[in-house]
C-alpha cells in the first residue's frame, strides 16, 4: 500500500545517507529478519552490500538452495554462500550436551562468518536484522525467561570483533511490521511468514550427539510433516494447519525400535512430531492437530524415509515442556 511504499522510500534515502559509497556486509541465515534487512539493504545500495550465508549443515530441506534462489537468483544480489557443513559436524562429534551443543555452534558460526567477511577487505558496515524487540531485549527492559533456560545463539556479538560500523535499518520495527515490509519488497509471502527456526537448527532437534546422517533423515521426515500442515486446510477457518500453528518441526530420536515391513524386520530410528500454538513462545499449547493429517504424515514417513520406522506425536504443553526438545 502506499504507506509502506512511503516507508521503504524513506528507508532506502536513510540508508544511503548513511553508507553513503561505502560496503556493507550481512549475515543472511534464511530466517525473516536477516532476509527482509537484505531485501531492503540491497534495495537502497545494490552491490554495495556482500551477504554471506553460512550453511552449517543444520538447516532444514532445500533451506540454502532456497535462500541462495531468491537472493542471488531472484535479487540479483552479492551472496557468498559458506558450505560449512563439515566443520560444524567436526567440532560437534562426539558431544552430547545440550548447551556446549549451542555454545559450539554459536561460536563456530562466528568464527566461519569472520573468516569470510575479513576477505571483503572494502566492507566499512555490518548490517544486522535486529528488530525492535530485540533492542527492548537486550537493553534489559523486557526480561525473556527462555533465555536463562536456553542460552540462545543468534549473529549477536560480531561488531566489535570485527571493527565495523553496525547498520540496523529494522531496528524500529514490530515483527509483523517487518512481514509486510518483507512483502512489500518483494519477498515471497512463503518466506515472510515462516514459523521461527532456531539459530542452532537441527542441532537441538537431534537429541544427543549430531552426525550428518541424523540431520539428513530428519530433514526428511521434517520436510513431510511441512508439507501435509501447509496441504491441509482447516473447513472451521478456511486456514493451512502450518497458519494455524506457531511452530511445527519433526525432532530425530536417536532410538531404535523394531517394526515390520513386508516380510522382514526392521529395527530403525524413531521421530516425534511437534506443533504448537502460542502468541509469545514463553507457554505454548500443544496444537489439536486433526487425526487424518497425523496419519497421513507417519505413512508417509515410514514410507518415504528409510532409516525411520515410528512416528510418534509430542503431546506436552510448556511449561513445563519446552518447545524445543533440546
Ligand atoms: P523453547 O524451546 O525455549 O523455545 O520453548 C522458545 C522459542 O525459542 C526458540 N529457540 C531458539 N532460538 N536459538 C534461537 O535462535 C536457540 O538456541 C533457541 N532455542 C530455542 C524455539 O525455536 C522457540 O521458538
Amino acid at each position: 500500500d502506499w504507506q509502506m511504499g512511503s516507508y521503504i522510500d524513506e528507508a532506502v534515502a536513510k540508508i544511503r545517507e548513511q553508507v553513503g559509497d561505502e560496503e556493507v556486509i550481512l549475515g543472511l541465515s534464511g530466517g525473516v529478519d536477516s532476509s527482509v534487512a537484505a531485501a531492503l539493504i540491497h534495495r537502497a545500495i545494490g552491490d554495495q552490500l556482500t551477504c554471506v550465508f553460512v550453511d552449517h549443515g543444520l538447516l532444514r530441506l532445500n533451506e540454502g538452495d532456497m535462500v541462495m534462489d531468491m537472493f542471488a537468483g531472484k535479487l540479483h544480489a552479492k551472496v557468498i554462500r559458506v558450505d560449512a557443513s563439515g566443520q560444524f559436524m567436526g567440532k560437534l562429534a562426539g558431544v552430547t550436551d545440550p548447551e556446549r551443543k549451542r555454545k559450539i555452534i554459536g561460536a563456530e558460526f562466528v568464527e566461519v562468518f569472520q573468516a569470510e567477511a575479513s576477505k571483503l577487505k572494502n566492507a566499512k558496515w555490518l548490517a544486522q536484522g535486529t528488530i525492535y524487540p530485540d533492542v527492548v531485549e537486550s537493553g534489559g527492559t523486557k526480561t525473556k525467561k527462555a533465555t536463562t533456560i536456553k542460552s540462545h545463539h543468534n549473529v549477536g556479538g560480531l561488531p566489535e570483533t570485527l571493527g565495523l560500523k553496525l547498520l540496523e535499518p529494522l531496528r524500529e520495527l514490530f515483527k509483523d511490521e517487518v512481514r509486510a515490509l518483507g512483502v512489500a519488497l518483494g519477498l515471497p509471502a512463503d518466506m515472510v511468514y515462516r514459523h521461527p527456526f532456531p539459530g542452532p537448527g537441527l542441532g537441538v532437534r537431534i537429541l544427543g550427539e549430531v552426525k550428518k546422517d541424523f540431520a539428513d533423515l530428519l530433514r526428511r521426515a521434517d520436510a513431510i510433516f511441512i508439507e501435509e500442515l501447509r496441504n491441509t486446510i482447516d473447513p472451521a477457518t478456511g486456514k493451512s494447519w502450518y497458519a494455524l500453528t506457531s511452530q511445527a518441526f519433526a525432532v530425530f530420536l536417536p532410538v531404535k525400535s523394531v517394526g515390520v515391513m513386508g516380510d522382514g524386520r526392521t529395527y530403525d530410528y524413531v521421530v516425534a512430531l511437534r506443533a504448537v500454538q502460542t502468541s509469545d513462545f514463553m507457554t505454548a499449547d500443544w496444537a489439536e492437530l486433526p487425526y487424518a493429517l497425523l496419519k497421513r504424515t507417519s505413512g508417509r514417513i515410514i514410507n518415504e524415509v528409510r532409516g525411520i520406522n515410528r512416528v510418534t506425536y509430542d503431546v506436552s504443553s510448556k511449561p513445563p515442556a519446552t518447545i524445543e526438545w533440546e
